[in-house]
Order: C-alpha cells, then sequence, then structure tokens
C-alpha cells in the first residue's frame, strides 16, 4: 500500500490547474447506459473511481475507451446492449457511486440487479430514498442476498418528494424519469453544480430536464435519448483543497480552472478565517476558464462552520477545513450535519498535536496548536486530504498510510503539490 511522506513547513506558491470533477463525471458515465449512442465525455479526472466505474460498465457488457488529452481524460462510452443487468458486491463495496446504474439500466432494459453498499466510514448512507423514488415511477422492488432487484415493463412519470436531500439520489430518478412516461417531479431535490452537470448532460442527449439547480425538477419523459459530447465541470472540492493548502502554508497560490461561483460558501468561510481571495482574468492558455487567486495570512483568525447542502459549506471539505482550523488563533466549533461519522481524521490530527474535542456532531478544535510529523492513517477520501494539510504544516515527517483513498478522488495530489514547493512524496510498496 502506498504512503506519503511529507516534510512539513513549506510555504506553497504557484499555480494548480484542477481537474474535472469525480462526482460529475461518475453520474455522466451511468448517464451514458441511456442510450445505445456513443457519450464522449471530456475533462474526466484521472482518479481510481472513474477506473471503478469503467469497470463496472464492462461489468455490465458496455464498451468504453480512454484517450489522454491536454487537461483530463476523454472517456467514450456506447452502451449498443447490456450482457448483464448486475452491479456486483465486489465493485459496488470499492464505490458506493456505483448505485448509479440503478436508474439507468432499470429505465432503458427494464431490470437492474445492484448490490447494497453495505456500511461506510463516514456514515450509515442508506439508498432507500432511490429505492421508494424509483418505485414511485412504477420499479418492482425487491430486496434478496444483499441485492437489490428491480424491473419495470415501462416507468411512469410521478410526484416525488425526497424527505432528505440526496445528491446521487435526485441523480439517479433524474435519469431514470428522463425515459419514463410522462412528467417527473422530483421535490426537494440537490442543488449541487454536479447535479446540474448532469441534467446539462442529459438535455445534450435530448432529454427535457428542466429547474436543476433548483429544489424542484422537472423531467418530461422521452422515447429514446441519443449521443452528445460534454465537458465535466471543475472539481470544487479539489479547488477548495487547495485553498486550505494555501492558506495552511500562509501561501500564495493561482487556482486554474476553478468555477469561483461553485464555491461561494467556502470562499465566505476562509475569507472569515483571514484568506484573501481574488477572482483572476483567464490567460490565453486557459481561456474560457476562471481562475482564482488565494493568499494565506500569518495569523488565520477561528470561524465555526455549519457543513450543509449545496449551497451551503460542503461536508466534503469539512476535514480539510478541521485541519486549518487547528492552526487559527483560537476554538472553532463544527458542525457536521450530513454524516453522522465524518470525524475519524479528528483522532489522526490529534496524534499530530491538534486539541479536538468531538462530542456527537460537533467537533470544537482548539488553536493554535503546533503539529508535529507523525504516522497517520487515511480513513476515507477527505480525511486523507485533511492529513496531508496537516502534515505541510507540521514541523518534521508525516508519513500518510493508505493514501489508495485519496487516490480515489484526487489526480496526482502529490504531483501537483510538490510543483508549488510541498515537500511530498509517495512511497511505494507492493
Ligand atoms: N440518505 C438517506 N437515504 C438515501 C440517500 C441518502 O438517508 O437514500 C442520507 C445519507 O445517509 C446522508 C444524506 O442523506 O446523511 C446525504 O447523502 P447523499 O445521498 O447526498 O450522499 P451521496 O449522494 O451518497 C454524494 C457525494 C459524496 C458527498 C455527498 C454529500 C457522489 C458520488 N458522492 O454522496 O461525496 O459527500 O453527496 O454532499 O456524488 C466524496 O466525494 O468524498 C463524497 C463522499
Amino acid at each position: 500500500m502506498d504512503k506519503f511522506r511529507i516534510i512539513g513547513g513549506k510555504r506553497l506558491e504557484g499555480r494548480v490547474l484542477i481537474s474535472g470533477a469525480k462526482n460529475a463525471a461518475l453520474p455522466a458515465m451511468a448517464a451514458a447506459l441511456l442510450t445505445p449512442e456513443r457519450i464522449a465525455l471530456r475533462n474526466v479526472p484521472r482518479v481510481r473511481d472513474i477506473a471503478t466505474m469503467r469497470s463496472l460498465l464492462e461489468e455490465l457488457g458496455v464498451d468504453s475507451s480512454v484517450a489522454h488529452e491536454d487537461h483530463g481524460n476523454r472517456i467514450e462510452i456506447e452502451a449498443r446492449r447490456l450482457l448483464n443487468p448486475l452491479a456486483p458486491y465486489e465493485l459496488v463495496k470499492q464505490m458506493r457511486a456505483s448505485v448509479l446504474v440503478l436508474g439507468p439500466l432499470l429505465a432503458r432494459f427494464g431490470n437492474a440487479q445492484v448490490s447494497l453498499p453495505g456500511g461506510c466510514a463516514i456514515g450509515a448512507r442508506p439508498i432507500n430514498l432511490h429505492i421508494q423514488g424509483l418505485e414511485k415511477l412504477g420499479a418492482k422492488i425487491r430486496i434478496e442476498h444483499g441485492y437489490v432487484h428491480a424491473e419495470t415493463t415501462g416507468l411512469k412519470g410521478a410526484l416525488f418528494a425526497f424527505d432528505t436531500i440526496s445528491v446521487t439520489g435526485t441523480e439517479n430518478l433524474m435519469m431514470a424519469a428522463t425515459l419514463a412516461e410522462g412528467e417527473t417531479v422530483l421535490e426537494n431535490a440537490a442543488r449541487e453544480p454536479e447535479v446540474v452537470d448532469l441534467a446539462s448532460l442529459l438535455n445534450k442527449m435530448g432529454a427535457s430536464v428542466g429547474g436543476a439547480g433548483t429544489e424542484t425538477i422537472r423531467i418530461r419523459g422521452v422515447t429514446s435519448l441519443h449521443s452528445a459530447t460534454h465537458e465535466i465541470i471543475p472539481d470544487r472540492i479539489e479547488a477548495a483543497t487547495f485553498a486550505v493548502a494555501a492558506a495552511i502554508t500562509r501561501g500564495c497560490l493561482l487556482i486554474e480552472r476553478a468555477e469561483p461561483s461553485h464555491l461561494s460558501a467556502v470562499i465566505a468561510k476562509l475569507s472569515e478565517a483571514g484568506a484573501r481571495f481574488t477572482p483572476s482574468t483567464p490567460t490565453t492558455e486557459e481561456s474560457g476558464h476562471s481562475s482564482l487567486r488565494v493568499e494565506g495570512t500569518p495569523s488565520l483568525r477561528p470561524a465555526d462552520v455549519t457543513t450543509s447542502e449545496y449551497p451551503g459549506f460542503p461536508t466534503d471539505l469539512q476535514a480539510q477545513y478541521m485541519a486549518l482550523m487547528t492552526q487559527a488563533e483560537g476554538s472553532s466549533v463544527i458542525t457536521e450535519t450530513i454524516f453522522e461519522n465524518r470525524y475519524l481524521h479528528a483522532l489522526e490530527l490529534m496524534r499530530m498535536g491538534a486539541d479536538i474535542r468531538v462530542e456527537g456532531r460537533h467537533a470544537t478544535v482548539r488553536g493554535r496548536t503546533r503539529l508535529t510529523g507523525a504516522k497517520v492513517q487515511a480513513s476515507d477520501l477527505r480525511a486523507s486530504a485533511s492529513l496531508v494539510l496537516a502534515g505541510l504544516a507540521a514541523d518534521g515527517e508525516t508519513l500518510v498510510d493508505r493514501v489508495y483513498h485519496i487516490d480515489r478522488g484526487y489526480e496526482r495530489i502529490e504531483e501537483k503539490l510538490s510543483r508549488l514547493g510541498a515537500s511530498i512524496r509517495r512511497i511505494s510498496e507492493d
């Protein structure tokens, strides 16, 4: 298992290019199952979850090809036929987003068997809302031997109100509804930019999806969808992670190909903590893409934060923000409202010298503490990013174990950080 060896204390400076959003690319790949024609996706990040989704498509009998482009990969998927409507446990347990194939398989082929994902390091993460919503569209669903077995002779549009906002739940139902008969209305839908990006792809494929980005999404079903080419939006969580890297090392970064409008809550909170942001005009090379300049301050201020659904402060940045708050001059309270168990990184940060008290959904971080390098272990994707950030600010050597978690969602983070002046190296152990 690979590790990162980090020597802390270096100020980061320079330009970093943000990759395409993993959480937009995954549903886009699943959406390709809705048509026999070719879907070409550009700016797909080179991360492990994307490879896992390709393996899942292959398992279903669907061809895909990858080409290296200047920025990100181009993935082409052609779901002419389906050999097998089954998403096996072995793949679903590696990546919960595998459940995104459920809606498209059911809508196009009338049949899907998807393993239930089981437990997860950050919370229970059930998929009851995906199931209830598909039942509302007329699917017959039973759970047997750990699998969701879903069938239909034709989905019918319906009204479905989510009682909890769910990102992949909204995406699954939105995809299923594109091929249902009549109109579907999704209420209390997720408003994340990744949901909007998926709607935009579906509309390019000939679907009729309106209201994505608001809490009510209306989908008018069509009989078939067709080929499309789509560029995936920039990864707002990767951009935000680099903004925290600038703040925690008191550095100065130009974050290129970021979309500032997707980062409003993050920019507001990091500014409260003392970081300075300036939008930057695109250079010729990156024309058409926005950038963001962020500058750290020698004296970070504590700022309480509560995670919430978009447009609120993302749960996917909570762990990284906690690392930052260990370096603020005073106490801050972090409240996690999306996942009930997303504080495993706190214990590892404490091993590096952080003063954190976790009580239920609240974590009180007392700063500023001197962080010292230690051997730490990543428990999930964002927790690993938090430990890397802490390592950049710590005295001495930090060894982050189980970096396969970070490889799931960050494209070559150690190379991007090294180019900015960080001392970080991957140690491969077979
Ligand atoms: N929930 C239910 N029932 C459901 C679905 C969700 O109770 O059927 C609950 C969850 O347990 C959770 C809340 O609703 O408490 C929100 O979960 P959501 O369904 O929105 O999460 P998700 O769709 O499984 C996506 C991202 C996550 C991100 C969350 C929240 C993808 C592929 N994953 O997960 O990303 O944390 O939304 O924003 O889009 C990550 O990238 O590190 C990551 C975990």
